[in-house]
């Protein structure tokens, strides 16, 4: 079966977050399964760069359409391209709509570009056009979208199903419902969709256009990154408004949890760690944790127990209630390694409480995947006390590399981690700490929970084995996935 696979970021080459990540997982281990699998994305800089033999296969079609008028966009093309190490990747070229710097979504300024919805209508326009045949070597059979970026694919598709065209299936995938794509509607004639699409059933949203909702009604299935987040998405809140939507797909919504890529997540094939380790070997686990207090500025103590931090700073990752159990950690010994950038008033309270704690508590502003995974390993405890989380893939890589994850009981954190409560460490289930309410309160009883743990090492240890031996794979998800494809194209 030939599947396109649509979406904006793409580790190593350009990620803000956890898609990128999924982004290089998922599509190799669909491949392992069979499936003729290709990337379709913006050819934003640091894709064309990277980009080897380049192929240019066509202009973007702008014009009139079986509906209507054509799409306005700045000239686009379409170019085939090999990224080292990658799938054969379709590359929407364009120096109108991508050759700036920096952050695929936003001006520097902080703020999206202005012209976002043409930028990732784009993308969804060329899927579809994939989809009719742009490539005529490679047709897709299905197209699976992700995030609100690529939400216009399954519309187009849809225009081109009613308009009589033969056309993919189509798939869409939820990174993170809080992310719409919400444009004013002024800007809709200029993307080249039927007026019909223009409707509560379609892709209105209170007077704008929403991307997001247009994948949610347009998509043949849905699916988001976890189970549970499968459920909490039919209500509000974690239904951003479109919970109705939602609860009317219900019937094609699933949950298919993430997996981790456990060859650029391991600590025993780390190459971003001066000595590697694992489950049986855990010398280098120390080793990690001593040169992460020297180098964040930690006070090198080995019975300090390290709380690291890496995240993204937005309300979604609930870390604004670090500064209220951050003296509660202190004065228990504790310690707090964060690496983070986002929100500037986020940033500027941690970095107080820094300056509060010299030597106890270190943070970095700032993205950098080799300090990532060096607080991964050094750290004792990764915290991911999240608002919501649609997956969340760090205390997936704090489960591998001995670094127990303390999260709240939501979204897929709610799914792969078990508490070390005392019925869970006599079972032999617990994995980390779970709490429940968005509260100081209720992190700080987990923080106390994982000092007692710590206190006791021999049962640290048997947690920290558990958590280690555990594996959330990208071939067993790729199974879930392939099995949605088949049952919308059977056969193929
Ligand atoms: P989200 O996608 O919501 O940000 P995930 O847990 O799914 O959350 O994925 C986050 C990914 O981004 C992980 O790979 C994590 O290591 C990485 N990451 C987050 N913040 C930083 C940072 N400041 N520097 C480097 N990597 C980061
Ligand atoms: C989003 C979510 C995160 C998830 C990631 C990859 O960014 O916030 O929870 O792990 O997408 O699916």
């Amino acid at each position: 079966m030939k599947v396109l696979f649509v979406c904006a970021e793409l580790y190593p080459f350009l990620k803000t977050g956890g898609l990128a990540d999924v982004a290089a997982g998922l599509p190799p281990a669909l491949k392992a399964l069979g499936c003729d699998v290709r990337l379709l994305m913006p050819g934003f800089p640091a894709l064309m760069k990277a980009a080897r033999s380049t192929k240019p296969l066509a202009a973007l079609p702008q014009k009139p359409l079986p509906w209507g008028p054509a799409l306005q966009l700045p000239q686009a093309s379409l170019v085939q391209a090999k990224l080292p190490g990658g799938l054969l990747t379709y590359l929407v070229q364009s120096s109108g709509l991508y050759s700036r710097p920096g952050n695929p979504y936003l001006g520097p300024n902080g703020q999206d570009w202005e012209d976002n919805a043409g930028r990732f209508a784009a993308l969804g326009w060329a899927a579809a056009s994939l989809g009719q045949g742009l490539d005529p070597d490679w047709v897709p059979d299905l197209i699976h979208v992700h995030d609100w970026h690529a939400g216009l694919a399954p519309a187009y598709v849809r225009a081109f199903a009613d308009a009589g065209c033969t056309v993919p299936a189509t798939v869409f995938t939820i990174h993170n419902l809080a992310y719409q794509g919400l444009f004013q509607s002024d800007v809709f004639p200029a993307l080249g969709l039927p007026s019909s699409q223009f409707d509560v059933p379609g892709l209105e949203f209170f007077g704008q256009i929403s991307f997001m909702k247009a994948a949610l009604n347009f998509a043949d299935r849905l699916t988001t990154v976890s189970p549970t987040y499968a459920r909490e998405i039919l209500s509000a809140p974690q239904g951003c408004g479109l919970d109705g939507v939602l609860r009317e797909r219900s019937g094609v919504l699933s949950g298919i949890l993430n997996g981790v890529d456990y060859q650029v997540w391991s600590p025993q094939a780390d190459e971003f760690l001066s000595k590697t380790y694992d489950l049986d070997a855990l010398q280098g686990k120390a080793i990690a944790k001593k040169k992460l207090q020297l180098d964040f500025g930690l006070v090198p103590l080995a019975k300090a127990m390290v709380v690291g931090v890496v995240s993204r700073l937005s309300t979604q990752k609930g870390l604004h209630l670090l500064p209220d159990v951050v003296d509660g950690l202190v004065q228990r010994g504790g310690q707090l390694a964060l690496l983070g950038q986002g929100d500037a008033a986020l940033e500027q309270t941690l970095v107080d409480a820094a300056v509060k704690y010299p030597g106890q508590v270190a943070v970095r502003i700032g993205y950098d995947e080799a300090t990532a995974h060096r607080v991964m390993a050094g750290a004792d405890v990764i915290a991911v006390p999240s608002a919501f989380e649609p997956c969340g893939l760090t205390q997936l890589y704090g489960l591998r590399y001995g670094t127990l994850p303390l999260v709240r009981r939501v979204g897929g954190l709610a799914d792969t981690v078990v508490d070390c409560s005392l019925e869970n460490l006599e079972e032999g289930l617990a994995t980390g700490f779970v709490f429940d309410a968005l509260s100081a309160a209720d992190f700080l009883a987990a923080l106390r929970r994982a000092f007692a743990l710590y206190r006791r090492p021999a049962q640290w240890r048997q947690v920290q084995r558990r958590g280690m031996a555990q594996r959330f794979d990208w071939p067993t998800a790729a199974q879930h996935y392939l099995a949605i494809y088949q049952s919308l194209r059977p056969g193929v």
